[in-house]
This record gives structure tokens, C-alpha cells and sequence, in this order.
């Protein structure tokens, strides 16, 4: 098994890396190691004031910006703020199984910000990405359906949990999809995924009642099984810097990919279907009205 550690993350002097939703949990922790190594990180947050308040946990050189993945306009005010060439971007932000809402756009919350949100962001900044796109899936896309017709839940009664699958299955797509596309063009840039396995983050803190046997059972399951959010960010650091081929999924390398060291882990049937990663990414961009940005090289 691989012993991939925070202590083990190369210099990182001189390169530039945007993580998305880097105010809490996973993106917290990863912007925060990277930082420690050298990078200038770019905390890409909705709320300023989170964002700083997790700047100051961190050393290193790190800048705070607003970005709301749950509109459009606010995707691409952020990407035309940040002009300077960017070494990897980590699509990280997400949010699991809320109420139906929708994005201002008016997508389903979760395929708006996990899938769509990060398709805009990554499409309007490749221009200037160096390196790597990681993109932060889930064990759950293994439960996941995209339904083409309906990827936003108005013909079918909306299901949270289906809804988050099927978002972080299009996580998995459209790392697969952007990977056959970056080589096709002939680009340096290498798309991976990862999953943090189970941690403990706010990602289900909306559930919370303290009263209820929800909450009791997530804290029981969470403090038995869980591993810090410092952990689970192991399998994003390493697909962010590890020498892996494009493409490559990175997970925790324990029992079920709930815990450990990270490695490159399998993904679902689905998630490997390269026609429906090609028609996921002509609707995303039907969607977004964001286009693939790089020509086809000859
Ligand atoms: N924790 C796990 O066990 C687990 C398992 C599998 C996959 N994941 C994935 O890991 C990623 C990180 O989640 P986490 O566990 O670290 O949860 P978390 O602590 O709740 O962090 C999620 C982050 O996403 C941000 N976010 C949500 N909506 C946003 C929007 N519209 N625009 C910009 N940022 C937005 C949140 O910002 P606010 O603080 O402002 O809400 C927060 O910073 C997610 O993609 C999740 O699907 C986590």
C-alpha cells in the first residue's frame, strides 16, 4: 500500500492552485497542506468571511476570493478576476442531499454546484491551468444514474440521494471526458478525481437536530468509522501531485476505500461508459453555454 503523507507533499514554491469551497472540511485541509509546502493557494469560498476565517488557520501565501458555484455569473466574475496562470485547480466544493432547491441559474442544487458549477469553472479557467484538474468525487457516484433528459429533477419527483449519485457520478464523466479531450488536444494538463473515503466535515451538518435519531445514528456512524478531514484529503493531494496517469481516480486504500492511505481505486461500470461521459458533457455545455476552450491539435 502506498504511504502517501502531508510530510511527503513535494515543494510547492511557485506554483499557483485554486481549490473550490477551501473555507471547511476536505478543501480546508487540502488548501492548508498545500499552502504549508509553498504553494499560493487561492481559497475560492461563496462566504468571505468563512473563507478568511479558514485563511488563518493556514501559513503561507494564501488569497481569499468569492466564488459561488450555484451561479453562473459569480463562476465567470471569478474567473476573469484570476489572471495569472494557475498550476491545479481542485474542483472540491460540494453539498449532499439538501431539500430540492435550485441554483440561480435554475439547476438542481446538487448537479448545479458539484457537476455543472465546476464544469463552467474548469472550462473559463483552463486556458490558464498548467497542470491538473482534481476533481472530488464520492464512493456514492457507485449508486449513481444520469438521466439526461431530466439531469435536473423537473419531469422525475426529486430524491435527495439520487440526485447527489448522479452528481458525483458526472464528477467521475467529466474527469474521464476532459482527460480524453486535454489529450486529444495535445495539452500537458492532466485530469484526475478523488474521494475522501468517509470524513468527518460539515457536509451533512444541515441534518442536524440534535433531537433526532438521524443525528444520533450520523454521530455514532461518524465517530466509530470516520477519519479527519486532514485524512480524507490525503486521496486529493495525492491526485493533485502524485505520478499518476490522467484520468486516474484516487481513493483511501482500507477497508471499503473508507479510511487510509490513498491509492488509485476503481470506479463503477458507469463511471467508465466514455459515450455517455461525451453526451454529458455536449448537455453540460448546452447547460452552462461554456464550451471546451482548446483546439484539437493536428
Ligand atoms: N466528507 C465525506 O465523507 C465525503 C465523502 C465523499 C465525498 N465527499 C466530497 O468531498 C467534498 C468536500 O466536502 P466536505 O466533506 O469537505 O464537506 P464540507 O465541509 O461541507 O465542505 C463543502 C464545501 O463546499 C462549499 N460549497 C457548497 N456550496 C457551494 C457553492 N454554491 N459555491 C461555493 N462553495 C460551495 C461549502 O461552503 P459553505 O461552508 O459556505 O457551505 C464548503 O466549503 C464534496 O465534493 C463532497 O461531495 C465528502
Amino acid at each position: 500500500m502506498t504511504t502517501f503523507a502531508v510530510a511527503q507533499l513535494p515543494a510547492m514554491t511557485g506554483r499557483t492552485v485554486v481549490v473550490t469551497g477551501a473555507n471547511s472540511g476536505i478543501g480546508r485541509a487540502t488548501a492548508r497542506a498545500l499552502a504549508a509546502r509553498g504553494a499560493r493557494v487561492v481559497l475560492a469560498v461563496r462566504d468571505l468571511v468563512k473563507g478568511r476565517a479558514a485563511a488563518a488557520t493556514m501559513t503561507g501565501e494564501v488569497d481569499v476570493r468569492r466564488l459561488d458555484l450555484a451561479d453562473l455569473a459569480s463562476i465567470h466574475a471569478f474567473a476573469e478576476d484570476v489572471t495569472d496562470p494557475i498550476d491545479v485547480l481542485v474542483n472540491n466544493a460540494g453539498l449532499m442531499i439538501p431539500p430540492l432547491g435550485r441554483t440561480v441559474d435554475g439547476f438542481e442544487l446538487q448537479i448545479g454546484t458539484n457537476h455543472l458549477g465546476h464544469f463552467a469553472l474548469t472550462n473559463l479557467l483552463l486556458p490558464r491551468i498548467r497542470q491538473r484538474v482534481v476533481t472530488v468525487s464520492s464512493n456514492g457516484h457507485r449508486a449513481g444514474r444520469i438521466d439526461l433528459d431530466d439531469l435536473n429533477w423537473e419531469r422525475r419527483p426529486y430524491r435527495a440521494f439520487p440526485a447527489y449519485a448522479q452528481s458525483k457520478l458526472a464528477n467521475l464523466l467529466f474527469t474521464a471526458e476532459l482527460h480524453r479531450r486535454l489529450t486529444e488536444a495535445a495539452s500537458p494538463v492532466l485530469a484526475t478525481a478523488a474521494h475522501p473515503g468517509m470524513a468527518a466535515t460539515g457536509l451533512l451538518a444541515h441534518l442536524d437536530d440534535e433531537q433526532s435519531l438521524l443525528h444520533r445514528f450520523r454521530t455514532a456512524i461518524s465517530t466509530r468509522l470516520s477519519q479527519s478531514d486532514e485524512d480524507g484529503a490525503l486521496p486529493t493531494l495525492y491526485a493533485a501531485v502524485a505520478d499518476v496517469p490522467g484520468g486516474s481516480y484516487a481513493g483511501p486504500g482500507g477497508f471499503l476505500e473508507g479510511r487510509g492511505a490513498p491509492k488509485l481505486v476503481g470506479r463503477s461500470r458507469t463511471a467508465r461508459d466514455g459515450t455517455l461521459a461525451r453526451r454529458l458533457w455536449a448537455r453540460s455545455e448546452e447547460l452552462t453555454g461554456v464550451r471546451f476552450p482548446l483546439a484539437t491539435a493536428r
